[in-house]
């Protein structure tokens, strides 16, 4: 197939797919990587890197996914709690082969929105290397993840944008 045959066909064929659809099993570290690499390769303003992403796998995305349960228990009215949610953060996450947070920094050299904008194209890069490497994936952004960033380290001028499920399909 010519060049531009395969890059149409990687383009309109990609589309998100949930955790309920993944087959479970792990995610090759190669094809990781693969997919990481190609989020490096987003346009930006004045290369100031604003993309931040962090791979939860293992315990660390099981406790991922226990943090954000209780962050929902912590900061819902009483009244509005859902013990089915409660429950069905972490067994989402705990579906998925990967987490990816995605966040920004915003570095003041440009203005933030151009900073998203390039963090949103790294992320499509991500969802096309997923798509040629037949692993399902999709961009959440749940309100908990406005209180994700003492957990994920994140400073002042950094904010979680969502959460990149990864999973075999
Ligand atoms: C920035 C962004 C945030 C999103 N947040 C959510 C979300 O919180 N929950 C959800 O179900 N879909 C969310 N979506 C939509 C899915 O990721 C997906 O793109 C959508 O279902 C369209 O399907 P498609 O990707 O197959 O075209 C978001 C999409 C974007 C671009």
């Amino acid at each position: 197939m010519e060049k531009a045959e395969v890059l149409k066909e990687i383009i309109e064929t990609r589309k998100s797919t949930f955790p309920k659809n993944y087959a479970g099993g792990e995610i090759e570290d190669r094809v990781l990587e693969e997919i990481l690499n190609s989020a490096q390769f987003a346009p930006q303003h004045k290369r100031t890197n604003p993309s931040l992403f962090r791979v939860f796998r293992g315990a660390e995305k099981d406790l991922l996914g226990r943090h954000l349960a209780d962050i929902y228990k912590e900061t819902v009215l009483p009244q509005n709690f859902l013990q089915k949610k409660y429950l069905d953060i972490p067994e989402k996450i705990g579906k998925s082969a990967a987490i990816i947070t995605i966040s920004v920094n915003f570095s003041g050299l440009v203005p933030e929105w151009e900073e998203i904008a390039s963090t949103a194209m790294a992320v499509q890069n991500m969802y096309l290397t997923c798509n040629a490497n037949q692993i399902g994936c999709y961009w959440s952004s749940p309100g908990l993840i406005q209180y994700l960033n003492p957990f994920l380290g994140l400073g002042e001028n950094q904010k979680c944008l969502g959460l990149f499920y990864l999973g075999n399909i």
